[in-house]
């Protein structure tokens, strides 16, 4: 019911935070796993991964433009002999300004990183799957995809379409054997919130805020992840799962 050994994925991302963590979960649990990112800092990556004979393929690549995007997800499809079971949109980005002082530049880039690339790595992936009649696609929203962001309006209103997409492209290809779930992490300990911890006076509230009483960490994502991509989850699709120590439950 969770074995996943022999699977294989593609993870966007999966350079760092959020994304690393689930390369590295799914990589120990026999994943064949091709990261698409555009940090070199991946490249570094195999020597992180020790666990087992499970091939990690790195495909360096901007999903902000739309043909690096194709280009890239052909790259890991043949990386990964022709095949794609899993596919994990971890890639994102945030700009915390107040909404007077956003650009439509940055408005647009959030929105193309966010949802756009999500939305056609998603047909991408998805066509593959539908040949297979079988595929999980696992989307990174946010507890913003329910509540209103603070200094955060177009990330926000990306992790709000996150959600939408996640439940359209369910109802269109839940009956294909194709499960779409988005997990939505709350206050997490990763690099793109190190701003939000170190503020001294937004940092104490948001934990006060955490039922938990705690920051997440990238491992309590993965275990979801994992959840996701393994049979166990097969009639569950369409929807959002918190892993956010509670905030949701406020
Ligand atoms: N960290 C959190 O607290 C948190 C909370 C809720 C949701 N999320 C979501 O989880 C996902 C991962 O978050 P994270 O904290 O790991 O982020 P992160 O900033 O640590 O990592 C993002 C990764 O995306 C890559 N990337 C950025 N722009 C790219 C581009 N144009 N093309 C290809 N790759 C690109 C980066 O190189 C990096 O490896 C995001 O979608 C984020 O919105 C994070």
């Amino acid at each position: 019911m969770f074995n996943l050994n022999g699977k294989k994925a593609i993870i966007t991302g999966g350079a760092q935070g959020l994304g690393f963590s689930m390369v590295e979960a799914f990589h120990n649990a026999g994943v064949e796993v091709a990261i698409i990112d555009i940090s070199d800092e991946m490249f570094n990556i195999s020597n992180k991964l020790i666990a087992n004979e499970a091939k990690v393929h790195v495909v360096k690549g901007d999903l902000l433009d739309i043909e690096s995007l194709r280009q890239s997800f052909k790259e890991a499809l043949e990386k990964l002999g022709g095949t794609v079971n899993i596919l994990i949109n971890s890639a994102g980005l945030i700009e915390r300004k107040p909404a007077f002082e956003v650009s439509l530049d940055s408005w647009d880039r959030t929105l193309a990183l966010n949802v756009t690339a999500v939305f056609e790595l998603s047909r991408l992936a998805g066509m593959e799957m539908k040949k297979q009649g079988s595929g999980k696609i696992i989307n990174m929203g946010s507890i913003l995809s329910v509540l209103g962001g603070f200094n955060a309006v177009a990330y926000s209103t990306s992790k709000g379409a996150i959600l939408q997409l996640t439940k359209s492209l369910s109802n269109e290809w839940a009956a294909d054997g194709i499960q779409v779930n988005a997990i939505a992490p709350g206050y997490m300990l990763t690099t793109m919130n190190t701003d939000l911890m170190n503020d001294p006076v937004r940092g104490p509230q948001v934990e006060a805020r955490i039922p938990a009483k705690r920051w997440g960490t990238p491992e309590d994502v993965a275990g979801v992840a994992l959840f996701l991509a393994a049979s166990a989850s097969d009639y569950v699709t369409g929807t959002l799962i918190p892993v956010d120590g509670g905030v949701l439950g406020r």
